[in-house]
């Protein structure tokens, strides 16, 4: 039996004032945007700490505490419980992550997280009898393993090329060429990751959408080449919108340097009619035509959302998390985190110990700083550094690297603190 949260979150109970388009500014009175020691106190991280790992699993501001705590009481107190001023709350989420895309709300689709996006895609796109898919060798797990399960299903091709050899020496020119001499006459699936998480490298999304709007002239709708996008190192530390990215598909955790709820994320889409949907929805046109034994008709962001109940604490305060990183303003945080990796990497560069995987430019990359410390073990770096009041990551790659991630809860005497514990590591 549906109750009214879930008739709600599904969209179903209309003729309600929705909920305010334009989600509350942050709470904390004490909150001023323009002040990065301001931005700063609105985190619970241990002070003690020099947190260059926050974007593993992202500690949420204290609008998104307070937020995900309401809604949790709420629930608590009530399972029937919705936010205050009706409508649905998932239309809310997703009028929120279009304003910050620079989308339309229909274009988007609610996950849990980068990896279970890229699933919906990967499992979804429906592929023509010899059809194939080209990746790169730089991918992270969930695009890989996304693209292994589509091949042994399908029975396409996935080809993978190599954008460069040595990270620190890639160029924009090259991973472009790379992949327009990698696309053949019948791929259907471009899968990228703009940032990627084994060395930092930012790759030139929007060239390459260019390269392959030229090779899709001409190409029938369904033979066309979708770009689809790991968009997680990207998403929350630079400011592109869709519009400039260029790409068809862009998958996305909001729990990484968006800094949103734990367990949550979008994936955007302009391509949708590619997708069947994997999980049952819970979107009004999916109960609509269960409700009349028929079909919910032609395929939607909202009918790839799976449905189900969630952890709508979580969900619903999404919003307060887009809301918190525009207050910032997108481009002042794309500044302060890249200004920082700048540092970063300018300190890093000149010691003779370390080797920097992650290219100096920020033009190709962002927030991430790879590197490998001579004659010691990523992991063994991390506890020394750790030991320095010092928080870094080892990338989960084979081989790994010693992992920082500059963002705006990391400021620029930390960024010194860093440099000084890894120039102690020799
Ligand atoms: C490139 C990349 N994609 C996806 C993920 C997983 O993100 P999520 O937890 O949102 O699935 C990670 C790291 O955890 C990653 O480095």
């Amino acid at each position: 039996m549906l109750n009214r949260r879930a008739l709600l979150g599904a969209g179903l109970l209309t003729g309600v004032a929705a909920c305010t388009a334009d989600t509350p500014a942050p709470k904390n009175a004490a909150f001023a945007p323009y002040d990065w020691t301001s931005v700063r106190a609105q985190f619970a991280l241990d002070p003690a700490y020099a947190q260059f790992a926050a974007f593993v699993l992202a500690p949420a501001p204290a609008p998104v505490r307070e937020a995900i705590r309401a809604h949790r009481d709420g629930l608590d107190a009530d399972p029937e419980y919705t936010p205050a001023g009706g409508g649905s709350p998932d239309q809310t989420v997703r009028e929120a992550a279009a304003r910050y895309l620079g989308a339309e709300p229909g274009a988007i689709a609610l996950t849990d997280s980068t990896t279970m996006g890229l699933g919906l895609l990967y499992s979804g796109l429906v592929l023509r009898p010899g059809q194939d898919v080209l990746t790169t060798e730089h991918d992270f797990l969930a695009t890989h393993e996304g693209l292994r399960l589509l091949a042994a299903r399908t029975g396409a091709k996935v080809r993978r090329v190599r954008l460069y050899d040595d990270p620190a020496g890639a160029s924009a020119d090259r991973m472009v060429a790379a992949v327009k001499e990698g696309l053949g006459p019948r791929t259907r699936v471009v899968a990228l990751t703009w940032v990627h998480s084994s060395t930092g490298v930012r790759v030139p999304i929007r060239a390459i959408a260019d390269v392959l709007a030229e090779a899709n002239r001409g190409r029938a709708e369904h033979d066309r080449a979708l770009l689809c996008v790991d968009g997680v190192h990207g998403f929350g530390a630079m400011a592109d919108g869709v519009a400039d990215l260029g790409c068809d598909f862009l998958a996305s955790g909001t729990h990484k340097w968006l800094f949103g709820p734990r367990g949550t994320g979008i994936v955007w889409g302009r391509a949708w009619d590619a997708v069947a949907p994997i999980v049952p929805s819970f979107s009004q046109a999916a109960f609509a035509a269960w409700h009349n034994g028929g079909t919910p008709g032609p395929n939607t962001a909202e009918l790839v959302t799976p449905g189900g109940y969630k952890a709508f604490e979580h969900r619903w305060a999404m919003p307060q998390a887009f809301a918190f990183m525009s207050a910032i303003g997108k481009d002042r945080v794309r500044g302060r985190t890249q200004e920082l990796a700048t540092r970063l990497k300018d300190g890093l560069a000149g010691m003779p110990h370390v080797r920097l995987a992650t290219p100096r430019s920020p033009e190709l990359s962002a927030g991430l700083v790879c590197c490998s410390v001579a004659g010691m073990q990523p992991a063994e770096a991390v506890g020394r550094l750790h030991g320095q009041k010092v928080v870094t990551s080892v990338t989960p790659y084979n081989p790994s690297l010693l992992r920082f991630g500059t963002s705006i809860v990391t400021n620029p005497e930390q960024v010194d603190q860093a440099i000084k514990a890894v120039e102690g590591l020799r």
